[in-house]
C-alpha cells in the first residue's frame, strides 16, 4: 500500500520545530522544570501534586473519576491531602520505609491513585499488579520482588498465597467489612491526618516497579526511578502537547506502565486536569466518557481503536466528542485504516507513539506538529538516539531492517532488573546500545517503521505477553505433557495466543478438555494470558536439547517456509 502523507494541521503545539529542537536539546535544561533542581530534595508525588498547590494551583481540578457506581472530582489540594493520609495510614499500621516494595493490587478507584502516591510521598517502590492476575502472576512477583506490602481488596485477596510468601509482612484491604488479620484502610484513612512529612529522595533512588514477559524466563521486574520524571514531564509537554486547560485521558491500567507513565506522572507533572475512568471497555462508555468530561487529549491503543470501529460510526453520531484535539495511540502497530477511520470519525489524525516498559516513557514518536507517515512510528523524542543496528552493534544504513536500538544515556531508562542484574545486561551492545528486540527500519527523512517483534513475545490487545509464562502454566495441567505458545497474527486484538499441546498417555484430544485447559490458564495465570486457540499436536518440534521450536510452531500455523531445521530432534 502507498504510504499516505498528511501535514500537519494547524496549532499552538508546544513543540513547533522538530529539527531545531532536536539538535540543540539538552536535559540538563529540562530538570529545570523541577523544584529539586534548586533544592536538591526530589520526591515523584511531589512534584505531581504538592508543588501545584505551593504554586496557587490548588483549586484546579486533578481528578475526574468515574465508574458504574462513581462519579468524583478532586482538587490538586484535594489529592495533596488525601495522599499524605493514605501515606499515614500505610505508615502507621504497616512501618513502610523508603525502598520497601509495596504492591497495589486492585481495580482502579480514586483510593488507589491515593495510596499510590501516598506510597510514593514514603519513598516506597510500588508494584502495581493488573487487577486480572491470578494466583501464580501475584505469587511470581511478589516472591520475585520480595515485597513486604500488599494494598487490595475482598475480592482480590484470594489470589494471594501468603502462605507461600515469607516477606509479606502487612495486607492492607480498601473495602468495607475487612477481616480481622488484614488492616482496614478506609477505617484508619478516617482518622488520619492530612498532613505528611513528605520523605526526600535522591534523583536515583527507586519509584516504580512493573514487571513485563520476555520470551524466555519468568516476568522481568522493570526498576524505574525518581529521575525518570523529567522524560515523563518533556514528553507530555512535546509529545501530549498538554496544556494548562486540557482535559486528558488515558485509558491504560496502572498494572501497565503506560497507566502510571502516562496515566499519572505525565499528565500531573504538567498540571493537566486527569480522567480515570474505571470499569470496563464499551464503545458506549467510552465515547460518553470522552463527552461528559469534555476530553481535549485522548491516549489509547490500537486494539481499542480497532474495537471502536468495529461498533461502528452511527453510535458515534449520539455523542459530541468535539472537544478532543489531540488523539494519540500506544503498543502495538497502528494500522494505517484506523488512522483514517480516526479522521473521519474525530476529525483527527491518531498520532502513534512507540516506546516500552523498559524505555520508561516515549522514545519514538509522532508529534502534532510533524507531518505523519502513515504506518509510520514518527522519529525520536529531543534528546534520544534511535539507530537501526545490526546484531553487532554496528549501525545500518536508511531502509535496512535491523535491530531497533536506542544509545544509553535517557532519564527514563530502566535501572536494573529487580534480582537479575545479568539479564539486565543482556539488554545491550557494544556502542551502548539498548537493543529493544523489534526489528525496524528507518526511511531518509529519518522515520521509523515497525517489522515486528525479534523474539517470540506475544502483543495480544496491546498487552505483553511471555509465551513462557503461559507454557510453564500449561504444563501444569494434569493432561499437558509439552505445550508451545504463539502469537496468531488477528485482525482486531493484533494477536491471539494459540497453544500447540501434546497430550499425556490416557488423555482423549476433545474440545472439552480444550475448553478445560483454557480455563485452567485463565483461572490460574490471568484471563489475557489464555490460549484463545488450542490445538493438540502428537509431537512438538523441539532442538535436541529439548527447547521446543516456537518459530516453527508460527512457520506451520501461518503456512511458512520453516527455515533451518538442522538443530530440529529427528
Ligand atoms: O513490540 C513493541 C510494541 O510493544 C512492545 C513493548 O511492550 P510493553 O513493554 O508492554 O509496552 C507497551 C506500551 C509502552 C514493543 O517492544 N509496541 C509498543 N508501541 C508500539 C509497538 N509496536 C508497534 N508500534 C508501536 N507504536
Amino acid at each position: 500500500m502507498k504510504t499516505e502523507i498528511y501535514e500537519v494541521e494547524p496549532g499552538e503545539y508546544n513543540l513547533q520545530n522538530y529539527d531545531e529542537r532536536y539538535s540543540n536539546f539538552d536535559w540538563k535544561e529540562v530538570e529545570q522544570a523541577f523544584s529539586w533542581h534548586d533544592t536538591g530534595q526530589v520526591n515523584m508525588a511531589y512534584e505531581c501534586i504538592d508543588r501545584h498547590v505551593e504554586n496557587g494551583r490548588g483549586d484546579k481540578v486533578a481528578l475526574y473519576y468515574k465508574d458504574a457506581s462513581r462519579n468524583e472530582s478532586y482538587t490538586f489540594e484535594e489529592m495533596m491531602k488525601k495522599s499524605n493520609k493514605a501515606a499515614n495510614v500505610l505508615k502507621q499500621t504497616t512501618n513502610v520505609a523508603k525502598g520497601d516494595r509495596l504492591f497495589i493490587f486492585m481495580p482502579r478507584s480514586p483510593e488507589l491513585y491515593f495510596v499510590l502516591l501516598g506510597a510514593l510521598k514514603i519513598g516506597a517502590i510500588v508494584g502495581p499488579l493488573f487487577e486480572a492476575f491470578m494466583e501464580k502472576a501475584v505469587k511470581d512477583r511478589l516472591e520475585n520482588s520480595e515485597a513486604s506490602i500488599i494494598v487490595t481488596t475482598n475480592s482480590l485477596v484470594g489470589r494471594i498465597p501468603v502462605d507461600e510468601l515469607p516477606n509479606l509482612k502487612h495486607i492492607v484491604i480498601v473495602d468495607d467489612h475487612v477481616a480481622e488479620n488484614h488492616i482496614d484502610f478506609n477505617k484508619a484513612f478516617e482518622g488520619a491526618s492530612d498532613e505528611f512529612d513528605i520523605e526526600w529522595l535522591d534523583k536515583e533512588d527507586g519509584l516504580i516497579l512493573h514487571y513485563t514477559s520476555g520470551s524466555t524466563g519468568q516476568p522481568k521486574g522493570v526498576l524505574h526511578v525518581q529521575y525518570a520524571m523529567v522524560q515523563h514531564y518533556i514528553s507530555g509537554h512535546y509529545v501530549l502537547d498538554l496544556k494548562e486547560d486540557d482535559i486528558y485521558w488515558c485509558t491504560a491500567d496502572p498494572g501497565w506502565v503506560t497507566g502510571t507513565s502516562y496515566g499519572v506522572f505525565a499528565p500531573w507533572l504538567n498540571g493537566a486536569t486527569n480522567v480515570i475512568a474505571g470499569g470496563r471497555f464499551s464503545p458506549e462508555g467510552w465515547y460518553s466518557t470522552i463527552e461528559e468530561f469534555k476530553v481535549t487529549v485522548w491516549y489509547s491503543a490500537p486494539t481499542a481503536f480497532r474495537m471502536l470501529m468495529g461498533a461502528g460510526d452511527e453510535l458515534i453520531k449520539n455523542y459530541n466528542l468535539s472537544s478532543l484535539r489531540h488523539v494519540l495511540s500506544v503498543g502495538e502497530p497502528l494500522n494505517p485504516e484506523v488512522i483514517k477511520w480516526g479522521y473521519k470519525v474525530f476529525g483527527k489524525r491518531i498520532h502513534d507513539t512507540w516506546w516500552m516498559t523498559e524505555t520508561g516513557a516515549h522514545m519514538i514518536v509522532n508529534y502534532p506538529s510533524m507531518m505523519i507517515k502513515s504506518g509510520s512510528m514518527g522519529k525520536p523524542l529531543p534528546g534520544v538516539v534511535a539507530a537501526i543496528v545490526d546484531n553487532e552493534g554496528n549501525e545500518l544504513p536508511p531502509n535496512r531492517m535491523g535491530n531497533l536500538a536506542l544509545k544509553e544515556g535517557w532519564p527514563s531508562m530502566m535501572r536494573d532488573i529487580w534480582n537479575n542484574h545479568p539479564k539486565y545486561e543482556s539488554y545491550f551492545l557494544p556502542g551502548g546500545w539498548y537493543i529493544s528486540g523489534d526489528s525496524a527500519y528507518m526511511d531518509e527523512d529519518g522515520y521509523f517503521w515497525f517489522q515486528g517483534r525479534v523474539d517470540d513475545v506475544i502483543m495480544t490487545a496491546g498487552e505483553r505477553v511471555g509465551p513462557f509464562e503461559v507454557e510453564s502454566k500449561l504444563v501444569e495441567h494434569p493432561a499437558v505433557a509439552e505445550a508451545g505458545v504463539i502469537g496468531k497474527p488477528d485482525p482486531i486484538r493484533g494477536e491471539i495466543i494459540k497453544a500447540f499441546i501434546a497430550l499425556r498417555e490416557g488423555y482423549e484430544p476433545t474440545d472439552e478438555l480444550k475448553e478445560e485447559i483454557r480455563v485452567f490458564v485463565k483461572n490460574g495465570l490471568a484471563a489475557h494470558a489464555a490460549p484463545r486457540e488450542i490445538e493438540f499436536k502428537d509431537k512438538l518440534p523441539k532442538t535436541r536439547s529439548g527447547k521446543i521450536m516456537r518459530r516453527v510452531l508460527k512457520a506451520w500455523e501461518l503456512d511458512l517456509p520453516t527455515g533451518d531445521l538442522s538443530s530440529m530432534e529427528d
